[in-house]
């Protein structure tokens, strides 16, 4: 089934389309990427748009780029509905749900000012995926609530 949103947000040709994203969360999604718009990315977004499933959804799609499962599993802690597809020559080659994984590395800063993490060592964030947030793995805060708001830019 076609959601309306195909009439809003054009088919691409090649790239990464994640769809049945919750409406009002696609900025996060991009930024929990590290996609800021700034580099060659083209990008189209498609926001509350109506949808069969969600009522309501949003829709990212990235041209040109087909982005790894381990780069699209971080997405589940923003989007745990995702679904993403792979499209070539304007077919859907694969369609995966994204997957928990049991950590991210570099994607979120540690909420703890005295983390060794968030002091001017280089050291990158890590954090353990559990059922209901996330714990830094070097000084055990937890984040439950709001993860948008400690993605790393
Ligand atoms: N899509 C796209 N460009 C293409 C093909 C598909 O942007 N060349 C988008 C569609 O608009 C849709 C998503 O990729 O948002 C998945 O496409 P498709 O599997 O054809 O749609 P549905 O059957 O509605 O998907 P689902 O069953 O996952 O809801
Ligand atoms: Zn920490």
């Amino acid at each position: 089934m076609t959601d309306k949103e195909a009439l809003r947000v054009s088919k691409i040709e090649n790239g990464t389309v994640i769809d049945h994203v919750a409406a009002g969360q696609a900025l996060n999604v991009l930024a929990i990427l590290g996609i800021d718009g700034l580099g060659d990315d083209v990008l189209s977004i498609g926001m509350n748009v109506p949808s069969d499933r969600l009522g309501r959804k949003d829709v990212v799609k990235i041209e040109g780029r087909e982005l790894s499962q381990s780069e699209l599993d971080v997405l589940s802690l923003i989007a745990p509905a995702a679904t993403i597809n792979i499209i070539r020559d304007y077919d859907v080659v694969d369609k995966n749900r994204v997957e928990r994984p049991d950590e991210v590395t570099g994607v979120l800063r540690c909420p703890n000012h005295n983390c060794i993490t968030t002091e001017d060592e280089p050291v990158e964030s890590r954090f353990d995926v559990l059922d209901d947030g996330v714990r830094c793995e070097y000084c055990d805060t937890i984040i439950r609530e709001d993860l948008a708001a400690h993605i790393l830019v």
